[in-house]
């Protein structure tokens, strides 16, 4: 919605301009042939006019992902194949999100740690039993909230955290809430239960009270005990998240031109925007034509989660990229097109659509507060 103009509305269902404009009028709307319409409008006037209006947005199918179960029909799914679960860590403030995720990752990462060079991307993909999963830790929920709203659903599986030894408090009740709308498995991990004053049952009773009911109590919520510090109930926790991966049937084509969540973006000194992305389908390769929003550019550089370069990032693979012309916005979504004057054709028209959409906002704006002086 609010994505097409009256103009372009009454040229869509043979009206002219003239007409949108008095029917709008008739019923108090002011609004000029270059407004943007909104839902309401459109409405009414698919009413008024006996159509059925539905709207799309002209790029979005650029941006689809799109959901692939076992069994859908017009789909060639011969280039399919199981992707790893992308898992969103969530929790109160000190609870140890970052804690349980670094002793996840040095249990299961080899190499590249001894030097101990502070990492500043969040997210990392990790292997159990030859199988891979990535994670995303969350400062607060912020960045979760921010892909929602934007509709990049990029999470499998919820793991939210909760000290054993403080329980539910406030932000794990927003999580749950967040969790819970995201319509994805969560489990629980009990964190701290090395400390003498973890209470694993308090933490239960708390969550059964927020509508997560342990299985061991008749419901269907898995709960872990575990400790970032000594590593007690990881192994446990990684093998849940498998067995809820396969149930999930996650399906993505590595032989699609990718797409990819921007999980986090900066401008970094000497190396120019840098987006750190998660591949939802495809393999991202050095030299691809991309888009994202409205910045465009060409792969110049990846790096894995440990900060190594490499040629590619497979499904579920999180890393950074160079090359973009500008900082791309939180959320949204990483394209690569045929050539670079696709997607800088797509990264200008929507820049264009943008800057119009702000201008026609403020003169609406304008217009409300003017009636409202006279
Ligand atoms: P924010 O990112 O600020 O929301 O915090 P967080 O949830 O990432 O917590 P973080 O991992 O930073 O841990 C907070 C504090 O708890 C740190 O001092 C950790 O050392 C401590 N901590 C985390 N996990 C454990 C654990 O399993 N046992 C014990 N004893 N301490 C822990
Ligand atoms: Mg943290």
């Amino acid at each position: 919605p609010e994505d097409i103009r009256v103009y372009e509305f009454a040229e869509a269902c043979g009206k002219s301009p003239a007409e949108v404009i008095t029917v709008l009028f008739s019923l108090g709307m002011m609004v000029t042939k270059n407004d943007f319409l909104k839902q309401d409008e459109l409405e009414i006037l698919g009413e008024e006019f006996g159509i059925e209006v539905t709207v799309r947005d002209a790029l979005e199918d650029v941006n689809y992902v799109g959901d692939y179960h076992d069994g859908d029909e017009d789909i060639d799914d011969s280039s399919f194949v199981t992707r790893p679960p992308v898992v969103t860590i969530m929790g109160h403030v000190d609870h140890g999100k970052t804690s349980l995720l670094d002793k996840i990752r040095s249990s299961k990462i080899a190499s590249g740690e001894a030097g101990g060079i502070t990492q500043h991307i969040s997210s990392y993909t990790v292997e159990k039993n030859g199988q891979k999963i990535t994670f995303v830790d969350t400062p607060g929920h912020a960045a979760f909230s921010a892909m929602r709203s934007r509709g990049t659903a990029i999470t499998d599986i919820v793991i939210i955290v909760v000290a054993a030894d403080d329980g539910v408090k406030p932000q794990t009740e927003e999580v749950i809430a967040h969790a819970k709308a995201s319509g994805c498995p969560i489990i629980i991990a009990m964190n701290k239960i090395d400390k003498e004053t973890a209470n694993i049952d308090m933490v239960k009773a708390q969550m059964a009270e927020k509508g997560m009911t342990p299985v061991d109590w008749g419901g269907n919520t898995e709960f872990i005990g575990v400790s970032a510090k000594s590593g007690e109930g990881i192994e446990d926790l990684l093998e849940n998240i498998l067995i809820q991966a396969e149930l999930l049937e996650l399906k993505a084509d590595p032989t699609a031109k990718a797409k990819a969540a921007v999980i986090e973006s900066s401008l970094e000194k000497g190396r120019g925007p840098v987006a750190t992305i998660i591949v939802q389908n495809g393999t991202l390769r050095i030299g691809d034509n991309i888009v994202c929003d409205t910045t465009f550019g060409r792969v110049k550089a990846i790096t894995d989660d440990n900060g190594n370069a490499v040629k590619e990032l497979g499904l579920s693979e999180t890393g950074t990229v160079l090359g973009l012309n500008d900082v791309p916005t939180t959320g949204t979504v990483m394209v690569v097109m045929d050539s670079d004057k696709e997607a800088r054709d797509i990264a200008t028209t929507r820049a264009e659509h943008a800057r119009a959409k702000e201008l026609s906002k403020s003169t609406k704006v304008s217009l409300e507060e003017m009636s409202g002086l006279i």
